[in-house]
Parts: structure tokens; C-alpha cells; sequence
């Protein structure tokens, strides 16, 4: 059987960690959008941010998903803002894909961003930025999922229990 999920949600859903333990289980490729892009322009997300700016960092993600969406096998991890593109919003609604929404309150994410590392849009006063983010975004996000699973305080392995059953049925 062939599976093709791809992973939505904001900073510190664990869309990684559950991508990476979901394509063990299923035995099927894993690939993460930013590490993607970061292969492709050879340096970090934070550094096109800093060198490039916004939009452009946008716009190569845009090709990178739109590509990584076409190839239909494996599970992929969209970066959390991949889905304010029309591109990628369209590329998803016309694949076959399960659209697995990770969602996640402010309090969950925190600790796991720790709002320490290196994520450009989460700089300054980023409990705030985070929780202005992801109430933009929730209508794209639950719009786009067909599968929504709440994180809550679940382990990544009973995360990943609860997707086995949906994404095989
Ligand atoms: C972003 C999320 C990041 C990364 C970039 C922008 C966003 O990915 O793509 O910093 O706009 O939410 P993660 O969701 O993996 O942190």
C-alpha cells in the first residue's frame, strides 16, 4: 500500500517527530519542507530570512512543497506557513494526500519551540507572535485537513497510534 500524508500545523506541533516515527511505522519516505529548502539554497531558513527576506523565503518554499507535494508517496512535513500559499493550497486540495492538521494550544507548542531556537518569525515577544500566527492560520489549516488530531499532551507514539488507524482506513 502506498501512503501520502503530508503534516500541517504551527511551530511546535511536532510535525517532524511525528512525521519522521509515522514514516518508520509505515516504512515509507520522510521529508521535512525546511530541510528541503535549506538543501536547496545550501544555507539555513533564518539566514534566507536574514539575507533574502520574507517573500523570497515564500516563494522558493512554495516550489520546494509544490514539488515535494506532486511526487504522491511518503510523508512530508509542511514548514508551518507553507499553507498561506495559493500554490500549496492548491497542490494539496488537488492531490490524493491526507492532510493531517497537528493541532495544538500555545502552551503545548511553547515549550517545545522553546522559543529559543532558530526561527525567524519568532523573535520578539513570541508567545504573542505564535498565538497571532496560528489564529490567521486555523482557518487555512482546519480548511485543508482532512484528518485533524489533537496534540494535547499525547507522546509522539500515541500520536502516531492514532494516525496508523486513520491514514491506513
Ligand atoms: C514558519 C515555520 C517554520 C519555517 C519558517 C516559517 C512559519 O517551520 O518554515 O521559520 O511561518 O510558521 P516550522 O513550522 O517547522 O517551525
Amino acid at each position: 500500500m502506498s501512503f501520502h500524508v503530508v503534516l500541517i500545523g504551527p511551530p511546535g506541533s511536532g510535525k517532524s517527530s511525528v512525521g519522521r516515527a509515522l514514516s518508520k511505522a509505515l516504512q515509507v519516505d520522510f521529508v521535512d519542507t525546511d530541510v528541503l529548502i535549506e538543501e536547496d539554497q545550501k544555507k539555513s531558513v533564518a539566514q534566507i530570512f536574514i539575507d533574502e527576506g520574507e517573500p523570497h523565503f515564500r516563494a522558493i518554499e512554495e516550489r520546494i512543497c509544490c514539488e515535494a507535494i506532486s511526487r504522491a508517496t511518503g510523508i512530508i512535513s509542511l514548514g508551518g506557513g507553507a499553507v498561506l500559499s495559493l500554490g500549496v493550497q492548491d497542490a494539496l486540495l488537488n492531490s490524493h494526500a491526507k492532510v493531517v492538521f497537528l493541532d495544538v494550544t500555545l502552551s503545548v507548542a511553547a515549550p517545545r519551540v522553546g522559543f529559543n531556537r532558530d526561527r525567524p518569525l519568532l523573535l520578539t515577544n513570541p508567545r504573542a507572535q505564535w498565538q497571532q500566527l496560528m489564529d490567521a492560520r486555523r482557518p487555512i489549516y482546519e480548511s485543508l485537513a482532512t484528518i485533524t488530531c489533537e496534540v494535547g499532551d499525547l507522546s509522539v507514539a500515541k500520536i502516531v497510534d492514532q494516525l496508523l488507524a486513520k491514514v491506513s482506513s
